[in-house]
């Protein structure tokens, strides 16, 4: 075993040496985290060990009651925000973070509207219930078969990307008769205080148009009569903590807004999603409310200062309204004292999942925190490295973290802010089937995605399953898939 106090040389300066590895983040869990007195975590009043013994592990666990708090906080924000400059705010919930029809319900049931950004999450929302005049439509490169099947069912908005896009958009519409309203995606030119690789809004990349492009593309689309432009849109980067960049964005898309009222009307202005939430107890996202009232207040300045009037504002949050809400569940296999010299010792926690259900530490360097969920550890606080059962040295699941010594095989762990873009992101990686994701509420239990088998995997394998030969054209809905 390790010593107490392991050597903080290896220890990050954000993280703090906690005075008990057991309690749990207020902000970083959901509400309803807590230990039972034999100390267990429970989810949405279920205990984990019920949690593993009917579902297994690795389980990803979604607490509705959380999902549902955060939609209906962020709305009355952004509504709050809107009605304190005359105006009104739409908030479209961003699917890609964790699309079901369950979590589509929930969110619409708060009042928010969905963004989707393919097929399949297109399909999902429409399974879903969700109204189509509700759902906004985004891609950088969007199919024929996509734009066909938006138009087709009547979805609210299709946001443009691009010259080609927006002709091809309006050949559709003409051909099925429809005006299809949209959005201009248009590239602020604001760098988020974010990773790189999730900043969307600096020039170089490869989403929407420059600011100075755009007002040609609009002159376009108002050329067009089977589409109708409603405003513009911009997205300036995910996990952003602040309201600068988000004031900055605005006040640029209000002075290219202004610009283009002239031609034509111009009703909305779309400022995308981006909220940050708390992954570590280090972590300390601005309140909703601040994010709102600082955005929608740049917003007013801007068209005060040009004489015009408020537009609708229309956001897309994600990680915010589920991030928080999710849970991973894992056993621990092994454990392992590396020794690193002078430097110190780590313990590195192997547990049963890995990069396949949460890529995010491996593809954005992003932080995690773990406890341990089946007890109470009684050992002190060691520093730690919870990793994953693949075959990658960047395999790391939690990359630092202050964990019982005690922690041993068998013992759950559970890691807290997975609810966005963990399931999203999965993959079969070294032929992994994907975990389930359990919903809790009120000491109840339920799958939303049923986790996959080793015959789901098996089954598409042409080799094996004779018929999967001619089964080609999947992802494009052209084939039997
Ligand atoms: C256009 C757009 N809107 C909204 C979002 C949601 O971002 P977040 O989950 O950080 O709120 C994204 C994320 O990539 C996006 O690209």
């Amino acid at each position: 075993m390790l010593p107490a106090s392991p050597d903080d040389a290896l220890a990050p300066d954000w993280l703090q040496e906690p005075a008990d590895p057991n309690d749990l983040a207020p902000g970083v869990w959901p509400a309803s985290a807590r230990r039972d007195a034999d100390g267990e975590l429970e989810l949405g009043g279920v205990g984990v060990a019920e949690l593993r013994a009917r579902f297994g592990t690795p389980l990803y666990v979604l607490d509705e009651a959380e999902v549902r708090a955060h939609a209906l906080r962020i709305r009355s924000a952004f509504d709050a925000a809107a009605a304190a400059h005359g105006t009104k705010a739409r908030v479209y919930y961003a699917g890609k973070a964790f699309l079901s029809t369950e979590v589509a319900r929930w969110v619409t049931q708060e009042g928010l509207r969905v963004d989707v950004c393919s097929r399949g999450e297109l399909e999902t929302a429409l399974a879903a219930g969700v109204k189509p005049s509700r759902i906004g439509f985004h891609g950088n490169n969007k199919s024929v078969s996509e734009l066909e099947r938006a138009v087709e069912v009547g979805v609210g908005t299709i946001i443009l990307d691009s010259a080609i896009e927006i002709e091809r958009l309006g050949a559709i519409a003409e051909r099925r008769g429809a005006v299809q309203r949209v959005l201009l995606r248009v590239n602020s030119g604001v760098h988020a205080e974010t990773h790189d690789f999730l900043a969307t809004a600096h020039e170089d990349q490869k989403f929407g148009t420059p600011l100075e492009a755009a007002p040609a593309l609009v002159e376009r689309i108002r050329e067009i009569p089977s589409l109708k432009l409603r405003g513009l849109h911009c997205h300036i980067g995910s996990q952003i903590f602040g309201s600068r960049g988000f004031a900055e964005s605005a006040s640029r898309m209000i002075e290219l807004h202004a610009a283009l009222r002239e031609g034509g009307e111009l009703p909305l202005l779309n400022l995308g999603g981006g909220f940050g939430i708390a992954y570590t107890s280090a972590d300390d996202p601005t309140p909703i409310e601040e994010l709102a009232d600082a955005i929608v207040d740049a917003v007013a300045r801007e068209c005060e200062v040009r004489g015009i009037p408020v537009p609708t504002l229309a956001f897309e949050p994600g990680r915010a309204v589920v991030g928080q809400a999710g849970v991973t569940v894992y056993e621990v296999g092994t454990t392992k004292e590396v020794s690193l010299g002078d430097r110190g010792e780590r313990l590195y926690v192997s547990v049963d999942g890995g990069m396949s259900d949460n890529a995010r530490p491996a593809l954005y360097g992003s932080q995690y925190s773990a406890r341990i969920a089946s007890r109470e550890g009684t050992g002190a606080p060691v520093l730690a490295r919870v990793v994953g059962s693949h075959c990658e040295s960047g395999d790391i699941v939690v990359d630092h973290e202050y964990l019982p010594s005690d922690v041993t095989p068998g013992d759950l762990l559970a890691v807290p802010a997975t609810g966005a873009y963990c399931y999203a992101l999965s993959s079969n990686y070294n032929h992994t089937p994907r975990p389930a994701v359990v919903a809790v509420r009120d000491g109840q239990a339920r799958v939303i995605v049923r986790g996959e088998t080793l015959a789901d995997l098996l089954s598409r394998d042409a080799g094996i399953a004779a018929s999967g030969a001619e089964r080609t054209g999947a992802r494009t809905g052209e084939g039997e898939a």
